[in-house]
């Protein structure tokens, strides 16, 4: 078997990255985070856009270079096709198509969702793969989706948000506490330090395996809003205990449609990803699982988890190996269904 180097490119929101993958191992993996939306309070379309154009050309030169090969090595280029906001994902896939058309090598399109999904197949030590079918959960700013994976390309959403996604849950409630954007890692290191129980949150009733998240956040709103009438200095004095509280009822949310998910399926694999997947208490309610209810869960290496290209890039050897090519007329698509 030949040896088979991919190019892959990821732009669908404000990271800018690229990867070189030899096989399913990953030689290179270089991200070019984008801060200027910090002063925003969230993700600006047009700012990730000229932003993607500034870093795309010295993002992928540097994963050449630490891939330590020639371009002329390469068998494909991967690039992310959607979904995504369009300005950027407009400015991976014309990189991509120049390229493939230059170096005169195949061009693949990738779904984001199911890069999220494919990358527990990077070959990594210490890390083991799932066996299909099973299920991923897949949590982020963007994205709260539970779905079953049957196959490399045969996987089904069953189960995924009706609102907001589980990040944009912390980085709001995070907002309402008066901490900077993205607030989901603060209120995991708070909550490290907090009472889980000194709180309770009401949470949705949603039927199935679909979320809502944006109640929680009125009803924390609320909640703080009657708080501070009481107390001004209501949550710095018990910031730790209310960052542990609702980081406990997002967990909670999350593990009961789990539960539903392996209860309906039979499937008891369960793999993360999305940057939320960083959590701290997800991953070690996850841990606990194994024990408590004899699932087998995975959770990727923390670089492959967030947006990233190492990703795009598994799932382009994947459709290297089956020959999926596009020409150079394929378009971007802001929604894709897996
Ligand atoms: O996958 P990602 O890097 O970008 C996309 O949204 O696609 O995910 C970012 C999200 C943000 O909402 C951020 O607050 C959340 O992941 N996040 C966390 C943690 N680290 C990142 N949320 C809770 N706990 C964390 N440790
Ligand atoms: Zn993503």
């Amino acid at each position: 078997n030949p040896e088979v180097f991919i190019l892959a490119i990821e732009s669908s929101c404000d990271d800018t990255a690229a990867a070189v993958l030899q096989n399913d191992k990953v030689l290179s993996n270089v991200v070019a985070n984008q801060l200027i939306h910090t002063q925003y309070g969230g993700v600006v379309p047009e700012l990730a856009s000229r932003a993607h154009q500034q870093n795309i050309v010295p993002v992928i030169d540097a994963a050449i270079r630490a891939a330590n090969i020639n371009k002329e090595q390469l068998s494909a280029i991967a690039f992310t096709q959607g979904p995504g906001l369009m300005g950027s994902l407009l400015v991976g896939s014309s990189f991509a198509k120049s390229m493939a058309l230059a170096l005169q090598i195949p061009l693949i399109a990738v779904n984001h969702m199911q890069a999220h999904v494919l990358a527990h197949f990077i070959a990594e030590d210490g890390y083991d793969r799932p066996t299909f079918p099973f299920l991923a959960l897949t949590i982020s700013g963007g994205h709260t989706q539970i779905i079953r994976v049957n196959d490399f390309f045969d996987m089904k959403v069953i189960g995924e948000t009706t609102d907001d996604a589980v990040g944009e849950a912390f980085d709001k409630s995070a907002k309402i506490l008066g901490l900077p954007y993205p607030g989901g890692p603060l209120i995991d290191k708070f909550a490290q330090l907090g009472n889980p129980r000194a709180f309770a949150f009401t949470k949705p009733k949603v039927a199935g395996l679909n979320f809502s998240f944006s109640g929680l956040k009125t009803a924390i709103l609320y909640f703080i809003q009657k708080k501070k009438l009481e107390n001004p200095n209501f949550v710095d004095e018990n910031l730790n205990d209310i960052c542990a509280s609702i980081q406990q009822t997002i967990i909670e949310i999350l593990m009961d449609k789990l539960k539903l998910a392996v209860k309906e399926t039979g499937i008891k694999q369960i793999a993360i990803g999305g940057g939320v997947s960083a959590n701290s208490g997800i991953r070690n309610t996850l841990k606990a699982a194994e024990v408590s209810y004899g699932w087998k869960t995975f959770i990727p290496k923390f670089e492959y988890t967030t947006d990233n290209a190492a990703m795009i890039g598994i799932v382009g050897y994947q459709k290297f190996l089956n020959q999926t090519f596009e020409t150079s007329a394929v378009v971007s698509k802001a929604r894709i269904q897996l």
